[in-house]
């Protein structure tokens, strides 16, 4: 194996650029798709049933269905017409983006419901008697509880998104495991140039995983205080 290309900054800085766009993707798809994710998760939790309906296939519609699938099927929507109708060469990381955070929001609407259905049916009640509507038990009491079980999965989440953003290769979007693409072609050290795309999508989840497995004993630890 020759590793070599290692020493040119040439090569570095391809890998980086590609280490940053993976990043930027995947901070914008968890937190635009756990913004997004509320609105299924409440329509869940609410009583009407078309909302309950609605929100129900659309959260097991993209669970259900392969993320590449998705990705490819929101450019070809999205992409392909705004090249032919409107004549504007779009950036693939718009469709690749909007496909990555709905699908997020899909997983993410489901931690944010079982986030909130796990708090204990004695503090809604406890709300409601002290006379606060439901509305405001939800907000005031609720959710504060519930967010201390909804953090420590958002960061699972997110190590999950940093690796699926290696499909965004296929959009020609320059994440990470396109840089390996570059650098194979360029180097024909093809299993080195993967063996580093590998450490380095690494050394960006294993520590994630590490700081969200501490935060969540933290809020544990203070939860039994
Ligand atoms: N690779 C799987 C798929 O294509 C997992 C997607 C996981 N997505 C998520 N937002 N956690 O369906």
């Amino acid at each position: 194996m020759d590793f070599s290309f290692l020493l040119e900054f040439y090569y570095w800085e391809i890998f980086l650029k590609g280490l940053s766009m993976t990043l930027l993707l995947a901070v914008m798809a968890v937190v635009l798709g756990t913004l997004l994710g509320f609105i299924p998760a409440f329509m869940r939790i609410g009583k009407n049933k078309v909302l309950n309906f609605v929100a129900t296939a659309y959260v097991e519609l993209i669970r259900g269905t392969p993320l590449l699938v998705q990705v490819l099927l929101i450019y070809s929507f999205v992409k392909i017409p705004t090249m032919v109708f409107i004549g504007i060469e779009l950036s693939s990381f718009i469709p690749g983006m909007l496909a990555l955070l709905i699908n997020s929001s899909a997983y993410v609407s489901e931690v944010i419901r079982g986030g909130i259905l796990s708090v204990d049916k004695g503090q809604r009640e406890a709300g409601l008697s002290l006379g606060l509507s439901e509305q405001k038990t939800l907000r005031l009491i609720i959710l504060p509880q519930a967010i201390k079980n909804i953090i420590p999965q958002l960061g699972n989440e997110f190590v999950t998104i940093i690796k699926e953003t290696s499909i965004f290769m296929y959009l020609g979007i320059a994440e990470l495991m396109y840089s390996a693409q570059i650098i194979r072609s360029q180097t024909y050290q093809v299993k080195e140039a993967y063996i580093v795309v590998a450490v380095l999508y690494f050394a960006l989840t294993f520590p994630t995983s590490r700081l969200m497995s501490y935060f969540e004993k933290r809020l544990k630890r203070s939860d039994e205080k």
